[in-house]
């Protein structure tokens, strides 16, 4: 049934190195049959970690171009380089992002700055950028472009010590619905992704309960790259996948 396939396909991914982004270029070229001709732009700021993926990548036969950069300082980098390397962007994966936990009272402006460089001032501008790139590109594959985020359950229910986190996200998600606005008319697909606890770097320490209890990366990244393989005749606008017994 699933015999839909995207050719010469450029995809970003920002985040790439670890965590969720590494799931989806793991993902990705695991899926690389219905991805003829794929490219990957893989960016994140550890260099080790894109050097191995694109080794990876390799070995499947798969191009992949890397950038090692921080989207807090040059949020639109990826874009010009992956325009200037392969001439387009079909899809953008963003899939970077940062948190600062603790109580309410204890949080500080350092943690506040901290966090909306990254999930809100760089998103947006990353994100502009990319619908400005993919709004003069040709439609190819029936779209002409494709943007997924990774924001969070997050981003739509509040959590204890998640205040400046929750914040950011609920922010992504009001940038997503006003970008679906100009989205559309442009054949542009927009996908808000809101994963609840995954098993990432991200979390640090957990406990052998808390990890007993938490999605793979992977099962975030299977329904994300299925999503991609939409006939172009409709769009997912958002994914919830959380863990079988709920929350943490
Ligand atoms: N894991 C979960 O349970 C979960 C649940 C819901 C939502 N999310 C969201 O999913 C996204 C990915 O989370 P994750 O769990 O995969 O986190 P992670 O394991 O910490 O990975 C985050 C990735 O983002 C990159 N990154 C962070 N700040 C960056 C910056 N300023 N510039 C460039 N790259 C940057 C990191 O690369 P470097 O370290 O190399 O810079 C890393 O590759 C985040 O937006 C997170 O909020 C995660």
């Amino acid at each position: 049934m699933n015999s839909l396939t995207l050719n010469d396909h450029v995809v970003i991914v920002t985040g790439a190195g670890k965590g969720l982004g590494e799931a989806v270029v793991s993902g990705l070229i695991e899926k690389r049959l219905q991805f003829p001709g794929l490219k990957l732009f893989l960016t994140s700021r550890t260099l080790s970690e894109l050097e191995a993926l694109q080794i990876k990548a390799k070995s499947f036969g798969v191009e992949a171009e890397v950038l090692a950069a921080d989207l807090a300082t040059n949020p639109v980098l990826a874009i010009e380089k992956c325009v200037q390397r392969f001439g387009r962007v079909d899809t953008l994966i963003h899939c970077a992002g940062v948190g600062r936990f603790g109580e309410f009272q204890s949080l500080t402006r350092d943690d506040l700055e901290f966090v909306m460089k990254t999930n809100i001032e760089a998103t947006f501008l990353l994100l502009q950028k990319a619908f400005i790139q993919m709004k003069s590109q040709t439609i190819q594959n029936g779209l002409r472009g494709q943007i997924q985020v990774i924001t969070s359950v997050a981003g739509e229910k509040p959590f204890e010590q998640s205040s400046i986190y929750c914040m950011s996200k609920y922010a992504q998600r009001g940038l997503l619905e006003v970008m679906r606005l100009y989205a559309y008319r442009e054949q542009i697909r927009i996908l808000e992704v809101k994963p609840g606890a995954a098993l990432t770097p991200m979390w640090g320490e957990v406990t052998a309960d808390m990890t007993s209890k938490m999605m793979k990366p992977s099962d975030v990244a299977i329904p994300m790259i299925d999503a991609l393989l939409l006939p172009p005749s409709a769009t997912l606008e958002t994914l919830t996948i959380r863990p079988l017994s709920g929350d943490l």
